[in-house]
């Protein structure tokens, strides 16, 4: 197990190599945005497909200059939710010294300037972009915690510990590389509050392919199967050899061979929180054979927690 200082990850990221660090959404695996072996090695320690481009990360936005072509939406998006859970997808700049990978080829690049304490003081020591998808193997359920980053990539993946990350779900991802602002994934930013910045209603994207190839992909997938909307045990219960975990949203019906609660007084930023924990820790109870999830209300962060159970679900 290898836990790097502050100041350690900042030598290693500027020296080439990979650091997992905290955000106040998920952990990061970073790499220096501007060097393309670098970001090679994230692809490479991930198994993420070649064509998922990656967020750059920022800790001052006086580093937008020359590296993405900002307009007045993205600059009132930027004051109202910066730092903070939100990305933004951006035409490139000329000249952009970010490498080509980062954005998977495309003429666009993903822009975040987070808020967690350690995550902006070791953005500033880099000084530089830096590029971070979820520190997580392709396909499996985003860490929120350092434990969840080594059980993922393996014991000599160096992080940065900054204990349980706050918002627990990804950022809100927000395409603005074409006329209409589009929502590219629903995250921890409600898409209600970016609507009523923008004073717009947010497209959804009309290619997928093209403008969110993140979302296409399978994601957030425990090992067990996951059934959604369980308002009680399935019929047959532990007689048909069936043990499940409940992921309880409210009161949680009785007869569950073990229960997580998400939020019991059913609050959604309590519940988006403690998500991916609770995916975790029922996806590692002894004897389990699935997990239920009970229903959760389809408005605010609702929204985000009910995409990623969707693909939990579908995912294996
Ligand atoms: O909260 C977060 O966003 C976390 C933390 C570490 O910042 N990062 C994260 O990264 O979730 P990742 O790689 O797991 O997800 C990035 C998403 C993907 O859906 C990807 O397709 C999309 O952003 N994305 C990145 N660059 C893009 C671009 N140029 N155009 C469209 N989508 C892009
Ligand atoms: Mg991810």
């Amino acid at each position: 197990m290898v836990d790097v200082t502050i100041s350690e990850a900042a030598e290693r990221l500027k020296a080439g190599a990979v650091v997992a660090f905290p955000t106040e959404t998920v952990y990061g695996l970073g790499a220096d945005a501007t060097d393309p072996a670098a970001v090679a090695k994230i692809y490479a320690a991930k198994g993420r497909p070649d064509f998922n481009p990656l967020i750059s990360h920022i800790s001052d936005p006086a580093q937008l200059d020359g590296l993405v072509v900002m307009d007045d939406r993205a600059r009132k998006l930027a004051a109202a939710f910066w730092p903070g859970a939100l990305t933004l997808v951006l035409p490139r700049a000329p000249g952009c010294p970010v490498a080509p990978a980062v954005s998977a080829g495309l003429p666009s690049l993903a822009i975040r300037m987070p808020a967690h304490p350690l995550a902006r003081d070791l953005l500033g020591r880099v000084g530089r972009p830096v590029a971070a998808p979820s520190a997580n193997r392709s396909g499996q359920v985003s860490p929120t915690t350092a434990q969840h980053v080594r059980d993922s990539l393996g014991p000599d993946i160096a992080v940065l510990d900054g204990g349980p990350c706050p918002v627990g779900l990804e950022s809100t991802v927000i395409g603005l590389a074409g006329p209409q602002a589009t929502l590219l994934r629903p995250g921890g930013i409600a898409a209600e509050e970016i609507e009523a910045v923008l004073g717009a209603p947010l497209g959804l994207p009309q290619d997928a392919k093209l403008e969110s190839p993140g979302m296409l992909l399978k994601h957030y997938a425990p090992r067990l199967p996951v059934r959604l909307n369980a308002t009680a045990p399935q019929q047959g219960g532990s007689q048909q050899g069936g043990r499940e975990g409940l992921l309880a949203f409210g009161p949680p019906p009785a007869g569950f061979a073990a229960v997580y609660a998400l939020s019991a007084g059913s609050d959604l930023a309590e519940a988006a929180a403690r998500l991916y924990a609770g995916l975790h820790v029922l996806d590692h109870e002894p004897g389990l054979t699935g997990i239920a999830v009970m229903p959760i209300p389809a408005r605010g962060l609702g929204l985000a927690i009910n995409d990623r159970l969707a693909r939990a679900a579908r995912g294996r």
